[in-house]
């Protein structure tokens, strides 16, 4: 009998602990999970967005100008980390009043002037407004890196209210993509012997990848005639 009382009393101790209005900490959590949500969604209504234009131009000109699409939420620790190095408060509302790359979407196009025209597509939208563009294709970064990168803030619809969310974009070709990726692989390596001659032999690589993105825009255009390359 003791015992069954015992242990009434403490599911209802655990009970109270859990309840976001009596727990400071179980609110923060709760309110994380809900922002997280809200960047996922805030994901699929800009994906959604680049596989319309995908789909419309397939039909319309029997071409892709997408070759495919991924993305992520930043990860509890990454955001912390920002937040922190930033000097702002790792906090969930500040979270949402001082990160623009919680949610993430990278597009891989086949040729430069398709990560021009989706860039400019997406940005016309009536519902999207640009925050910030960093062309780094026309201004490459000193180790190579090449890419558009574009912040966007996009209305969504919840259920009791809309948010404007904010959302990072980048945009490449496949082979830009393929030398990112492996510059991210090699530059989180600790202890990387010779390190200065593994990044001039890197910069070398994104030059070589550059010239040949160049090379097969021209051939493009020598096929298909010059289209468009708007500016930003
Ligand atoms: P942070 O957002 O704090 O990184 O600064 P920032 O906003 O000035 O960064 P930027 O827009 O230049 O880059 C943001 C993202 O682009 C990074 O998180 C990477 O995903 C990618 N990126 C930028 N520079 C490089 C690079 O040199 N190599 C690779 N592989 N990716 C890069
Ligand atoms: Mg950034």
């Amino acid at each position: 009998m003791e015992s069954i009382q015992t242990n009434a009393l403490n599911s209802k101790y655990i009970n109270s602990l859990l309840r976001p209005e009596e727990n400071p900490f179980m609110q923060e959590m709760q309110n994380f999970e809900e922002i997280m949500m809200m960047y996922s969604c805030a994901i699929r209504e800009v994906k959604t967005k680049f596989e319309v234009l995908n789909d419309d131009f397939s039909v319309r000109y029997k071409r892709n100008p997408i070759e495919f699409i991924q993305s992520r939420i930043k990860k509890p620790v990454s955001i912390a980390k920002k937040l922190a190095s930033k000097g702002c408060p790792v906090t969930c509302a500040s979270i949402l009043n001082n990160l623009d790359d919680v949610a993430g979407i990278r597009v891989i196009c086949p040729f430069i002037d398709d990560i021009y025209m989706v860039a400019e597509k997406l940005i016309s939208q009536d519902d999207i407004t640009l925050i910030e563009a960093k062309d780094y294709i026309s201004h490459p970064k000193p180790n190579g890196y090449r890419s558009l990168h574009v912040i966007v803030e996009i209305p969504v619809f919840f259920a009791d209210h809309t948010r404007n969310m904010r959302v990072e974009v980048q945009i490449r070709t496949i082979a830009m993509d393929f030398w990112a990726s492996l510059d991210h692989q090699l530059r989180y390596k600790k202890d990387i012997p010779n390190v200065d001659m593994i990044s001039a032999r890197l910069k070398k690589c994104a030059d070589v990848i550059s010239a040949t993105d160049l090379e097969m825009q021209s051939i493009k255009n020598s096929i298909y005639g010059q289209r468009y390359i708007p500016e930003l």
